[in-house]
């Protein structure tokens, strides 16, 4: 396939089994992020070699762009109304298949995709295993308008659940605020860790400004690990993770 040479093992080995999962005739909605965009490469090469007919929905701006550059049917959401299936990255998986998301800003649009999907499998390299979340800045999307009130908020809440002291940040672009797909913008909360992802998520979902958090909880279904010798680890919810091995796999 015209792919670039430099295309990651680990990602790449991860795609392939994801897409084999595709079926003629499957709706699908495309992540975001550059193991989704190696995903979505290989499934324009499947569909282009098949001769599949899939209708996907892209979960940002530029998933969409690339996938129709790359011959496949995207339309909205609403347009295909329900989806099989998803398969998204993420940047960080949990022992429970909770994820952290929105590394690349597009957590919203990712999370009422993979919640309009009968099934959501998370492609990832070893590094994004974790043993508990929080290492990874949590992305918060947030409304422009009034965002240092939701900022100052955000902060009470973290306090209240013991959380207290950690940085809220916001993401840039350059010099500039980052805006998202939906125009709003994005807080990152450096957490550490997040003893209870359920309890945070209550919490954040609560305050009027937020628009979405990165926390998926319950909504990863199968998540693939790929390794750079070009094997996977499949992990289904409940699994045993060995996040030690896997996180050093390739370093
Ligand atoms: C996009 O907002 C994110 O949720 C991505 O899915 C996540 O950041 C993983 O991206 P990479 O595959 O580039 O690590």
């Amino acid at each position: 396939m015209s792919q670039s040479l430099q295309v990651d093992p680990a990602k790449l080995a991860a795609s392939k089994v994801a897409i084999a999962l595709v079926q003629d005739g499957m709706r699908l909605g495309l992540g975001t992020g550059s193991t989704a965009s190696i995903m979505v490469r290989e499934l324009a090469a499947r569909v282009q070699a098949e001769g599949l007919s899939l209708r996907c929905a892209a979960t940002s701006k530029a998933t969409a762009d690339l996938a129709v550059e790359l011959g496949l049917r995207v339309e909205t959401l609403d347009q295909i109304g329900w989806l099989d299936m998803t398969i998204d990255g993420a940047d960080e998986v949990d022992p429970d298949l909770h994820l952290i998301k929105g590394g690349g800003a597009a957590h919203l649009r990712e999370k009422v995709v993979a919640a309009a999907s009968d099934r959501m499998v998370v492609i990832a390299d070893p590094g994004k295993v974790v043993e508990t979340l929080g290492a990874f800045p949590l992305p918060v999307e947030v409304l422009a308008f009034g965002f240092e009130t939701t900022r100052t908020l955000i902060r009470r809440a973290l306090d209240h659940l013991d959380l207290g002291g950690r940085d809220i940040l916001q993401r840039l672009k350059g010099s500039d605020p980052l805006i998202t797909d939906e125009g709003n913008y994005i807080l990152d909360l450096h957490m550490q860790d997040i003893p209870d992802p359920a309890a945070l998520a209550r919490a954040l979902s609560s305050i009027p400004g937020v628009v979405e958090h990165g926390l998926f909880l319950g909504m990863c279904d199968l998540a693939i690990i790929g390794r750079s010798d070009g094997s996977v680890v499949e992990l289904a919810r409940d699994a045993d993770i060995d996040a030690d091995m896997l996180a050093h796999e390739g370093e």
